[in-house]
């Protein structure tokens, strides 16, 4: 596994594991199937409701716990000041730890600024070793990075693949001084993405797969990477991208695939702010009968 230096001296790994649509009642063994393939990063959310069960994996795996990287996110209903500050000792609790590597602000909407407050106080009391953000795009991460609060964004975690790539975000962050990373590097398989002719054919002259092309495509842009499955053989192969590199021709192609649009929605368009506004509702209701 290689590892990255954050902003505040942080080492995270380059490659990690998602739960994301991970059913909690798979998500123990899957993790648990990670980690026995090598991944070091596992990056959950409360958004996801499995934070228990990567816990339990967590407890059980026999890894030492300095050894595990531990990602979470706070999720919009539970932004302002005080209910981010509680959510995250609640997320603590689930996950059985006594410190989370990274905490990031899941989106770009409603009190960030209070939740972002609330991560700065539990940075400086031991609680989380990192903060950071996610789908914060080139305005709002400025704007927390310039006017927001003490602490630069460790880490900002947005969507990245072949068909968007965010070179100009990339840019922006390294400008902030934020370290960028990849979610749904397959974009969850959308627009046909592992039999595209030009990732086919890069992954035929290195004898390697369309998902190992694509992890090592966004290793050697240096971006820290998520991926997610349920078959322990895709963890094993997606974690197999640390002896090859493609060359400038294989990296220029990749770059001709970008159509700079999100594959999922777009966190700029006024209809996607009230798409989550309605979330906030729906996800509310699954927190309170989760109790
Ligand atoms: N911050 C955010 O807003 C945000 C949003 C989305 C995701 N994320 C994070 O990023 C992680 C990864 O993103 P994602 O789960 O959305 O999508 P993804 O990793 O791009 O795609 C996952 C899909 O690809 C399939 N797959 C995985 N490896 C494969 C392989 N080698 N060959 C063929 N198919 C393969 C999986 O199927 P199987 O499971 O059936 O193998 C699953 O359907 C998430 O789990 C989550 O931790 C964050």
């Amino acid at each position: 596994m290689q590892y990255l230096t954050l902003n505040n001296g942080i080492k995270m790994p380059i490659l990690g594991f998602g739960v994301y649509q991970i059913p909690p009642e798979d998500t123990e063994q899957a993790v648990l199937d990670a980690i026995s393939a090598g991944y070091r990063l596992i990056d959950t959310a409360q958004s996801y409701f499995n934070e228990k069960e990567v816990g339990e994996a967590i407890g059980k795996c026999g890894v030492p716990r300095e050894e595990l990287f531990i990602t979470t996110k706070v999720w919009i209903e539970n932004y302002g000041y005080d209910k981010c500050k509680s959510s995250v000792l609640e997320s603590l609790e689930k996950l059985g730890l006594d410190y989370i590597d990274l905490v990031l602000l899941h989106q770009p909407f409603a009190d960030y600024y209070g939740a972002y407050k609330a991560l700065e106080e539990l940075y400086e009391d031991g609680i989380i070793k990192a903060i950071g953000v996610s789908n914060f795009y080139p305005d709002r991460l400025t704007d927390i990075c310039l006017f927001g609060r003490k602490i630069i964004p460790a880490i900002n975690q947005v969507e990245i693949n072949p068909f968007n790539a965010q070179y100009p975000a990339q840019a922006n962050m390294e400008k902030n001084g934020v370290q960028i990373s990849a979610w749904a590097p397959f974009g969850e398989g959308k627009d046909n993405i592992f039999t595209n002719d030009t990732l086919v054919g890069i992954g035929e002259k290195h004898n390697k797969t369309v998902a190992q092309v694509i992890l090592r495509w966004l290793l050697q842009r240096s971006i820290v990477v998520l991926s997610k499955s349920t078959h322990k053989e895709r963890m094993e192969e997606n974690i197999d991208v640390f002896d090859f590199v493609l060359d400038e021709e294989d990296m220029l192609e990749i770059m001709n695939l970008d159509k700079s649009e999100s594959l999922f929605f777009n966190h700029q368009d006024p209809e996607v702010v009230e798409l989550f506004n309605d979330l906030v509702g729906a996800i509310k209701k699954q927190m309170h009968n989760e109790k």
